[in-house]
């Protein structure tokens, strides 16, 4: 029997329902450059006079931002508001960009697709994920975690001494700017698929003066040219969902055989973790969330089961397995793998 009073659960409801107001809110108040208007105190009169917006719907907003916390009357005599609580920390994070990025990207990316949902799961079929837009608000939410994975990198062995890396769906190139600006003697290559994506990578390793010892190359990982035994580290950050479960093995072989002997592949992956600090800050629901999003589209395959991912690595022929955690809780990981120090007497292909 439920023992939890109705009462409760009707609030429980409201405040899930709320919660969907309060991101829209935010949203707004950023979207329109409220929040940074209110940086001083405005009544609604001054704020529709200064930004030409609709002034009832401003007034709307107002009041509904107020009782949501994101903003609160400084005046009771002319009603004027001031930006507080979460809306003010946003706006001055360090984070703000891509915290603000991930708040898109929850409405905008997950909304549409979230809304057909029940229809996707009884069966009907699933959009391509292939968004420019998508492509770049991910770009901007996966630096979020940049510099914790970058630290994490280098606890892992071989690292800090590599000199040939190799960045597989680069991205914007993040990852590749921090490790050629860590280890200053080593030499980079960023493969992307993305041409439009490839080239910002391409001008942020310039504007970092980096384009000297990198290389972005478009294409596909899976049938670009690339020397056989040339890479003491390859990087697979956030990206292994874009690969079908069905192709994993011809794709860790790929890897396997481009890696020099004692080589490492580091695959960085956020995982649903149950662990009470992941669940506290509110990581888990986050990841599973994520990876229900992922698998709704049809060119997209989820976050790895770890277990799974471990055994793929193993028939592969990699050795001395491993796993570095960096965000709470276990949310975040590279799982790296190294290539046996003596060469396999038959090279795989
Ligand atoms: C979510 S982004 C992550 C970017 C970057 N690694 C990071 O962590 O910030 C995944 C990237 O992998 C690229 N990608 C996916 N499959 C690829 C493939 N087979 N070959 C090259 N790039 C690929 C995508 O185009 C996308 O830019």
């Amino acid at each position: 029997m439920n023992r939890t009073p109705s009462k409760w659960r009707e609030r429980e409801l409201l405040q899930t329902l709320g919660s969907f107001s309060r991101a829209h809110l935010l949203r707004i108040g950023i979207r329109l450059d409220l929040f940074a208007a209110l940086r001083r105190p405005k009544t609604a009169n001054q704020l529709a006079q200064d930004s030409q917006l609709a002034p009832d719907l401003l007034q709307a907003w107002l009041r509904a931002a107020a009782s949501h916390g994101l903003i609160r009357v400084v005046r009771d005599r002319d009603r004027a508001y001031e930006i507080d609580g979460l809306a003010k920390w946003l706006l001055e994070t360090p984070d703000s960009a891509s915290l603000t990025a991930l708040l898109e990207e929850t409405i905008e990316g997950y909304g549409p697709i979230f809304e057909r949902m029940p229809d996707l799961i009884a069966g009907d079929a699933r959009p391509e994920f292939h968004s420019p837009v998508e492509s770049r608000r991910a770009a901007e939410v996966s630096r979020l975690v940049e510099r914790q994975a970058l630290s994490a990198l280098g606890r892992i062995p071989g690292v800090r001494g590599a000199r040939r890396l190799l960045d597989v769906g680069c991205g914007y190139g993040g990852y590749l700017v921090g490790m050629l600006r860590r280890y200053r003697d080593a030499h980079g290559i960023g493969i992307e698929q993305d041409a439009e994506v490839a080239e910002i990578a391409a001008q942020n390793l310039q504007a970092a003066d980096l384009s000297r010892r990198s290389e972005v190359r478009v294409g596909d990982f899976m049938s670009l040219d690339l020397d056989s035994g040339s890479h003491d580290l390859i990087l697979l950050n956030n990206n292994l969902y874009y690969f079908a479960p069905g192709i994993r093995r011809a794709l860790f072989e790929r890897i396997f055989s481009r890696l020099v002997p004692g080589g490492v592949l580091a695959i960085q992956t956020a995982v649903v973790s149950d662990r009470a600090t992941a669940r506290f800050m509110g990581l888990s629901a986050n990841a599973a969330a994520f990876d229900l999003y992922l698998r709704a589209h049809d060119n997209l395959y989820g976050l790895p089961d770890l277990r799974e991912l471990h055994a793929s690595l193993l028939e592969v022929g990699f050795e001395s397995i491993a796993e570095i955690a960096f965000l709470p809780g276990g949310s975040a990981r590279y799982v790296w793998a190294r290539a046996p120090r003596a060469p396999l007497a038959e090279p795989l292909v």
